[in-house]
């Protein structure tokens, strides 16, 4: 792939993985702002676009098994993102949400930012057992179904929602909330930094919490970069 700063991170990241990592060190935005260019989110940041480009192309020649997400069928993501993404969120949220609880009892007092991550995290909590559930009950069926009206196995029908692309939207809207949300926790928590004085919970917790931001970017590029466009467009291929 040719790599100019007027390439969009997005692309980059659909069609290496790997990137993701280059993106994540320079605090650029590969899922829900993956439609911007290199170019304008380095701008934005401050950051000279040729050394992020030569960072990625570097990695790009390293050698290594790179999984081709964008390869895949649609129906098969659809249901890695559940398999992968999805069910590491509903193992994680318990765990984060208990680790968050105890270190603001403990060290709430001479840390009282804690309770703001709390705040942003129980968000976080509500908003995506929600969308998740919406995903794999309305949308995903619906998008894995029009493989199968693609071939022949099953009858056009029309859609409760009119086109797939309203969920989407609504589903982008819900990652931009969710994204935004742990941004916030990035900041309150100084970049996920524990302070001097914490203990081990403390400790685990932000590493869970940068672990857990880490995985809702993967996640959140798998279906607005890759899964949506190619489901907007599968729809209009069977509807045409
Ligand atoms: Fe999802
Ligand atoms: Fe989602």
């Amino acid at each position: 792939m040719e790599l100019q700063t007027s390439t969009s991170i997005g692309e980059i990241v659909k069609k290496d993985f790997r990137a993701a990592a280059v993106f994540e060190r320079y605090g650029l935005d590969f899922c829900c702002g993956g439609k911007k260019s290199i170019g304008q989110g380095c701008a934005e940041k401050g950051i000279d676009p040729e050394k992020v480009l030569s960072d990625v192309v570097k990695l790009q020649n390293a050698a290594g098994r790179v999984e081709n997400f964008d390869a895949w069928e649609i129906d098969f993501l659809a249901d890695y993102i559940i398999n992968r993404h999805h069910s590491f969120v509903r193992s994680q949220l318990p765990v984060l949400s208990a680790h968050i609880r105890k270190i603001i009892s403990v060290h709430g007092e001479r840390h009282p930012e804690l309770f703001s991550i709390g705040g942003h995290f129980e968000g976080v909590q509500a908003e995506l057992t929600r969308h998740m559930h919406n995903e794999e009950h309305i949308l995903f069926p619906y998008i894995k179904r029009l493989i199968d009206i693609r071939s022949g196995r099953f009858p056009k029908q029309a859609p409760p929602f009119v086109t797939v692309e309203n969920p989407i939207r609504v589903m982008e809207i819900e990652h931009e909330e969710a994204g935004d949300a742990m941004k916030q926790i990035r900041r309150l928590s100084n970049n996920f930094m524990p302070p001097e004085d914490a203990c081990t919970t403390y400790r685990v917790c932000f590493a869970e919490l940068q672990e857990f931001e880490r995985d809702l970017h993967q996640h959140v590029h798998l279906e607005n970069n890759i899964l949506f466009p190619k489901a907007i467009e599968l729809e209009k291929q069977v509807n045409s």
